[in-house]
């Protein structure tokens, strides 16, 4: 008999730099896979997924094939079992899950773990298909129907590259980040709350809005400004500028023009406070402070928002009570020899 597959999959959190709520709308954003990760080891074995964790305390314990993901226990292993549920798996793992990654941050924990269980569950498809089957996963574990931004940028990652997405064809270019950029993620110390609900809320009234304007990133400016709909207009407006703006910061972060790069960035928090409506009176001070401190460039929010983390854009030598995070290579699968 075939000795069993012993591996190490190991996926990145990520940090997006500026892009928020566009993926789902067709639009850009610029994320970067980070030097915090997910890890599972084991060996391929079985037809069952045992899996325990070091961070959490019940141990994963799930039968393949799996049919309904959503109703898995612990909560945890539901991301689990919605990449085994896409990939139909019947060939199980045991093994351990560590990670570097705070959870329930806004670093995308979760997408972690479904890559990383997908990896670990052989599959081998291309970087895009990996991360569409995750964030299936994701849709189908948390009920949440968000877009493909933290699954793609982890599966995509390039040490020293943030990844400029463009979600109408999931095509993906890296973009160079100088080393006189440096990246800190901050926690506002509010739990995110609300994210499910709200989040659905937002997707559909964007998309309301592009019912009547067409694709928001590319729409006229001067069109969506004679939306009757003050909500629909406020949140194609974010849509719209944002995508603008992720364009603007590649180019000026290529170019090292870290000030106008830090302005683009307080531009972008304005907008998903004025009129995306997704910050928190915690998340704008924070940003706020962070704005006023010597040596920061600029912050914003960043992933979906309603509590949770702000990334900030700051000098190399400056220190700040966070994350201080690099940009690295996306999700691997190592096999190990006895
Ligand atoms: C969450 C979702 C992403 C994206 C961001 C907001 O992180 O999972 O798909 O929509 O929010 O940009």
């Amino acid at each position: 008999m075939a000795e069993p597959i012993r591996f190490r999959a190991v996926a990145p959190g990520r940090v997006n730099l500026i892009g928020d709520h566009t993926d789902y709308m067709g639009g850009l954003a610029l994320p970067m896979a980070i030097n915090l990760v997910t890890t599972i080891t084991g060996v391929r074995t079985g037809s069952t997924i045992e899996l325990h964790s070091e961070q959490v305390e019940q141990a994963l314990h799930v039968v393949l094939p799996v049919s309904e993901p959503q109703l898995t226990t612990p909560a945890w292993g539901r991301y689990v079992a919605g990449v085994a549920a896409e990939l139909a798996s019947t060939r199980g793992i045991v093994g351990k899950v560590t990670s570097t990654i705070p959870l329930g941050s806004g670093l995308s924990s979760s997408a972690a773990l479904e890559v990383a269980t997908a990896l670990a569950l052989g599959d081998s498809a291309s970087s895009v298909e990996i991360a569409l089957r995750c964030q299936r996963a994701e849709q189908l574990a948390s009920g949440v129907p968000c877009g493909i931004m933290d699954q793609l940028a982890i599966t995509s990652g390039r040490s020293g590259h943030a990844m400029l997405i463009d979600f109408a064809d999931l095509h993906v270019t890296p973009v160079a980040i100088p080393d006189s950029a440096q990246f800190w993620v901050i926690h506002s110390g509010q739990e995110r709350q609300l994210v499910s609900s709200a989040y659905s809320e937002r997707r559909t009234q964007a998309e309301a809005a592009a019912a009547i304007l067409g694709p928001l990133p590319q729409a006229d400016l001067s069109s969506i400004n004679v939306l009757t709909d003050a909500v629909l207009r406020a949140r194609a407006r974010h849509v719209n500028t944002e995508c603008a703006r992720v364009q603007q910061f590649a180019v000026a972060l290529e170019n090292c023009e870290l000030v106008l790069c830090g302005e683009l960035m307080a531009q972008s928090h304005a907008s998903l406070r004025d009129d995306y409506e997704v910050s928190t009176e915690a998340l704008n001070s924070l940003v706020n402070s962070l704005a006023a401190t010597p040596g920061v460039y600029g912050a914003r929010l960043t992933g979906a928002g309603f509590g949770g983390c702000v990334v900030a854009l700051a000098d190399p030598e400056l220190q700040l009570d966070g994350w201080r995070v690099v940009p690295s290579d996306g999700a691997r699968l190592e096999l190990l020899a006895d």
